[in-house]
């Protein structure tokens, strides 16, 4: 259970869902968030839990064996080889992200953020992205650090230290919204993230939002399914998907609120994008009492949390890999990784020398990666997963893994069977303009 945890609370939750909510207009986004969590993400999540622990391989050979077990076609295993695909795909960006982070670890212990101004804040920024050698340093870093640890194999050290950062970086976040509530604009911030206003909410807003709740829990790539084949047969993987949600949920609107109040407090702009906490939280942690200690101590969290999500992006790959070839895991990491670096270096490069490259629907390297994965296969996976469990595998299986009664099992199957197909299908066919030719 604490792996999950460590592979859900990450990046997603204090640096993507705060610059999100701001692109996408707020509260809209925010409510339509919200309830993807419950309607699709909590029954998913519970959904891949159980696929992992009947299937106890990586999610490739996992569905392999599941679609034989329910009698259906083998072709199901390549919900699987999506998923994987995808891990790597997020990886090569999520990796550059993440050495964002590290280099902030560095200037916090520098004491750059001292009494910053909103300003400074957004040109140190800025150049950091406009300096591709140094970001590609980071990025190198930070993949090291994630591929030492895939290459050794599942480490409990490392699950282990969850028990003490996970609660640290939530106490650490409650002292930040503190700060940010005495300095900042928390009514403001608050009305923009929950006062419904749903002028705001577009296809576009929907989707991204729809996304962001695969996202932020792992689901819909095989991560969670390579935890659930370690979860035992006696946890509960009702009350285990609950934790998880509710915990990695509120860390990311609490991000927010910290975020937003200083948002409004300084005039910035709200959809600034990707940059939006390394812009505004060096302003309030610069000018806390013991700030640049408290500095560091923040951004090394994100780093840790960003660290344990990261490997659960590669391990579905690495375990197909030394599964299915003669490979090591140690060089079925190396292959991986430099995969993931080379698409990574890219990444980097759209921040700068490549920055007028567009690829699909005028999207730069960056936005197409973000885009495909979180908005087409991560819920593609979750909806395949979905009909999978819902329809195809037998009631007697299903009863066996889930342990859910009672309402709880309703709520499940009328989630997986209808709500969460149903609404995939319609926000992807709004998207590809399919409605309004049938209206
Ligand atoms: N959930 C992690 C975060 O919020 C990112 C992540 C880890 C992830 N594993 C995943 C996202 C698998 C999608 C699929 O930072």
């Amino acid at each position: 259970m604490l792996a999950t945890a460590g592979s859900a609370i990450g990046l997603g939750n204090i640096w993507k869902l705060p610059y999100m909510i701001g692109v996408n207009g707020g509260s809209a986004f925010v409510i339509i968030f919200i309830a993807s969590i419950i309607f699709l993400a909590i029954p998913l999540m519970m959904t891949e839990i159980m696929l992992g622990r009947r299937g106890q391989k990586n999610p490739l050979d996992a569905m392999k064996s599941l679609a034989k077990e329910a009698n259906v076609s083998s072709l199901w295993s390549w919900v699987g080889g999506m998923g994987m695909l995808a891990g790597v795909l997020i990886l090569s960006f999520y990796s550059v992200v993440g050495g964002w982070v590290l280099s902030y670890v560095l200037s916090a212990v520098q004491g750059v953020f001292s009494n910053i101004s909103a300003e400074q804040a957004a040109n140190n920024f800025n150049n950091l992205l406009a300096q591709p050698l140094t970001l590609l340093m980071w990025h190198s870093i930070f993949l090291l650090m994630t591929m030492v640890i895939v290459a050794r194999g599942v480490s409990e050290g490392l699950e282990k230290a969850n028990n003490i950062l996970i609660p640290l970086l939530f106490a650490i976040l409650l002292v930040l919204l503190g700060y940010s509530m005495s300095v900042g604009d928390m009514s403001a911030a608050f009305t923009f993230m929950f006062s419904p206003d749903f002028s705001k909410v577009t296809s576009v807003a929907i989707l991204s939002a729809l996304g962001h709740a695969f996202f932020t829990l792992s689901l819909g790539m095989g991560a969670v399914m390579v935890y659930g084949s370690y979860l035992g047969k006696n946890e509960s993987i009702g009350q285990t998907t609950l934790f998880i949600a509710i915990l990695d949920t509120a860390l990311g609107l609490l991000t927010g609120l910290a975020i937003y109040a200083l948002v409004f407090a300084n005039q910035l702009e709200p959809g600034a994008g990707p940059g939006l906490i390394f812009q505004t939280l060096p302003i309030a942690l610069g000018s806390m009492p013991a700030g640049n200690l408290f500095a560091t101590l923040f951004f090394v969290l994100v780093g840790f949390a960003a660290w344990t999500s990261s490997i659960s992006l590669i391990e579905p790959a690495v375990a197909w890999v030394i599964e299915n070839t003669k490979l090591s895991r140690i060089m079925a990491s190396i292959i991986l990784g430099l995969t993931v670096w080379l698409i990574g270096v890219s990444v980097v490069l759209s921040f700068n020398e490549w920055q007028d490259i567009k690829i699909a629907f005028g999207l730069g390297i960056f936005d197409s990666l973000d885009k495909l994965t979180s908005t087409v296969m991560l819920p593609l996976g979750g909806l395949l997963m979905a009909i999978f469990a819902g329809y195809l595998m037998k009631k007697q299986h299903i009863a066996e893994e889930l342990g859910l009664h009672g309402w709880a099992f309703t709520f499940w199957k009328v989630t997986n069977t209808i709500i969460a197909p149903v609404a995939v299908i319609i926000v992807f066919l709004n998207l590809l303009g399919v409605f309004e030719k049938l209206f």
